[in-house]
């Protein structure tokens, strides 16, 4: 079936569900021409009465309370939440929540988070954009499991060396992920990394924020407090019964990995979530507030934009702060980067109402995201300063190498897979070693749409095939967007800690069939 094809389904199945479900009275402007969606995968259809959009309130997530100085707790847990009004989502989250709790995190304060798992799969738990040792790092292999529960790993679905018993290390109950924060200021998450499991586990919920907060960031005049927003933006579709769908080959997560063949260019859902609600609102008075957007959807890339004229005033990336502000009336985000943005709310009078929009959706529903309605005059000292921070030169003379990368769909006996130059990710098998504190330059290829991640070291774009970088890309960065037949450069500085981490792309189907490799620091 070819692309076009498919959309054409997709959308067939779009107003079929409208017209039967009572969708269509839902407040949904239908027969907006549909955009040649730029899709990263295929959507999956929600059997549920869907809420008008924009009356559920957004909510913050919960912070999490540490059980003494640096000490934190979370349990993996199955909960019901009500994610739909009217009916209720098991959810798989980190104290029961989804999006979990909030981990605030101090520059120089070494965090030790104890996970407990008492899911009946095993987890393994990554901070991602953390500067962490790599027994910390959430691998793949290094797995939690529930106490009293037994986990034989299976074949994995590549056979490729996952049996090999040295790889798999296990924890029964709880593992403590030790976090030096030896890093400056920026909006990280945290997230499972299971082994061919990453994707159906961080679906179920297992995913949170972590803010990364110092001295040299608080000392800056940026809107705080109540005006400080996280935004966790991801797509889900619900069954009839309000339960999450998802193409899994088997459910229980146990056995067999992988997603039904037509999801294999990724899952997405009809549904946006923001901060794990359904098309929110957020009330807003005449102020200047920060949003620190993160895309943690398994699949989907949003083009987000705001009506009415108003702007995106970016102030950091995946990294944190920006060397100056860079303004958007656009900002393209695809799974698992995060941009840093202030928005200035204090030109639109009481009762304006201002839509966040995913130009990028490809039907009514996915092309809308929250809304922020405003309704109070009130004082705002906050101001975006026209210096944010010092930031290194992106000096491509530094790098002592230049490294290529390509990320391509390959024919394997074993069917289709995401590869690597060509190879299925085979944990314990770097395909790198670096020497802790050199540069190098990263040279990413591709074939699809490709957001690639690198644990631990963070780099800057150095352009895109012969351009230079676009303003999106600016800044400290660990995730970025790899367009189809796109050559994109990075200057990556390897510093932190010496071990064994991953690259990966962070579309998690293609990280759980296979596209992700290791590469050794030394
Ligand atoms: Cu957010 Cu290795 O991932
Ligand atoms: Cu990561
Ligand atoms: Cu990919």
């Amino acid at each position: 079936m070819s692309a076009q094809d498919r959309r054409a389904l997709t959308r067939r199945a779009f107003l079929g569900v409208a017209a039967g479900t009572g969708l269509a009275g839902a407040g949904w402007a239908l027969g907006a021409a549909l955009l040649p969606a730029e899709a990263a995968g295929e959507t999956l259809t929600s059997a549920v009465r869907l809420p008008r959009p924009y009356t559920v309130p957004l909510p913050i997530p919960p912070v999490a309370r540490p059980v003494e100085p640096g000490r934190y707790e979370l349990t993996q847990r199955a909960a019901r939440v009500e994610i739909i009004p009217g009916t209720t989502t098991e959810v798989w989250g980190f104290d029961g929540v989804f999006p979990g709790p909030t981990l605030e995190l101090r520059r120089g304060s070494r965090t030790t988070v104890r996970v407990r798992n008492e899911l009946p799969v095993p987890t393994s738990t990554h901070l991602h954009g953390g500067v962490t040792p790599d027994d910390s790092d959430g691998y793949p292999t290094d797995l939690v499991v529930a106490e009293g529960r037994t986990f034989q790993p299976s074949g994995g679905m590549h056979g490729h060396g996952h049996h090999d018993p040295a790889v798999w290390t296990f924890h029964s109950g709880a593992k403590d992920y030790v976090y030096p924060v030896e890093q400056r200021a920026a909006t990280l998450w945290y997230h499972d990394h299971r082994m061919d499991f990453t994707a159906p586990q961080v679906w179920r919920g297992l995913a949170g924020f972590a803010i990364v907060r110092d001295d040299e960031e608080d000392a800056l005049p940026l809107p705080k407090g109540e005006r400080d927003i996280p935004l966790f933006i991801c797509d889900r579709a619900f069954a009839e019964d309000g339960s999450f769908r998802y193409p899994s080959l088997d459910p229980t997560l146990l056995e067999r990995p992988g997603v039904e063949d037509a999801y294999m260019e990724g899952v997405q859902g009809d549904v946006i979530l923001v901060n794990g609600a359904p098309w929110p609102v957020l009330e807003v008075g005449t102020a200047r507030y920060r949003l620190r957007l993160l895309n943690g959807s398994n699949a989907r890339r949003y083009r987000l934009e705001l009506t009415g004229g108003a702007r995106f005033v970016q102030i950091g990336s995946d990294q944190g702060l920006l060397a100056e502000p860079v303004e958007h009336t656009a900002l393209t985000i695809v799974p698992g980067e995060r941009f840093d943005v202030v928005v200035d709310f204090s030109g639109f009078s009481p009762g304006t109402e201002i839509t966040m929009v995913n130009t990028l959706g490809e039907s009514p529903q996915t092309r809308a995201v929250m809304r922020f309605r405003v309704t109070s005059r009130v004082r705002d000292d906050s101001r975006v300063p026209p210096r944010l921070a010092e930031l290194p030169p992106a000096d491509r003379a530094a790098a002592v190498t230049v490294r290529t990368f390509d990320f391509r769909r390959t024919r394997h006996d074993s069917g289709d897979m995401w590869t690597i130059n060509g190879e299925p990710y085979t944990p314990g098998r770097p395909i790198a070693e670096v020497r802790l504190g050199t540069t190098e330059v990263w040279r990413f290829t591709s074939d699809f749409h490709h957001p690639v991640h690198v644990h631990l070291a963070h780099f800057q774009v150095l352009g895109r095939g012969t351009r230079g970088p676009e303003a999106t890309d600016a800044g400290l960065k660990d995730t970025v967007d790899v367009r189809p037949y796109e050559i994109v450069d990075v200057l990556v500085r390897f510093d932190g800690y010496r071990g064994r981490y991953m690259f990966h792309c962070h579309n998690l189907e293609h990280e759980d069939m296979a596209m992700m490799a290791d590469f050794r620091i030394v």
